[in-house]
């Protein structure tokens, strides 16, 4: 059993898929093991995001994740951080398999609807920046 951070990003939020997206995991195996909706601030994300920070597209991925409510969930289950990115598909949607999200929902390689957790370690740290362990169930 593994767990990753999931994030339906503005975008997705906005085009009221949140059911959509979430099918999708569970139809793939995964298990919400904790949900909620969030509004971060410009200072959030740039925490959240913080590996990025020297990254040119930094102040407009930050402006991005902070202009609506997000959804964060724990997701669970056998390899649930490649399972996760699977479903989500590539960073750009122009890249992304048929039938992944960012290929039927995402606008561009920013506007791309969904987070996914990369490693065990950024899961951890992910997980921990919004939920604490009596929130994951
Ligand atoms: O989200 P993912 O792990 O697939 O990609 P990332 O390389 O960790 O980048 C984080 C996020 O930054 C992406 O999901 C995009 O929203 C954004 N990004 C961007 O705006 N322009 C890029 N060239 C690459 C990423
Ligand atoms: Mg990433």
């Amino acid at each position: 059993m593994q767990r990753t951070l999931s994030i339906i990003k503005p975008d997705g939020v906005k085009k009221n898929i949140i059911g959509e997206i979430i099918s999708r995991f569970e139809k793939n195996g995964l298990r919400i093991a904790a949900i909620k909706k969030v509004f971060l601030s410009k200072e959030d994300a740039k925490r959240f995001y913080i590996v990025h920070k020297e990254r040119p597209f930094y102040d407009s991925l930050t402006d991005f994740m902070s202009e609506g409510p997000i959804i964060v969930m724990v997701l669970e289950g056998e390899d649930a951080i490649i399972k996760n990115r699977d479903i989500m598909g590539a960073t750009n949607p122009a890249n992304a398999l048929p039938g992944t999200i960012r290929r039927d929902f995402a606008q561009d390689v920013e506007r791309n609807i969904v987070h996914g957790s990369d490693s065990p370690e950024t899961a951890k740290t992910e997980i921990a920046f919004f939920f604490s362990e009596l929130e994951i169930l």
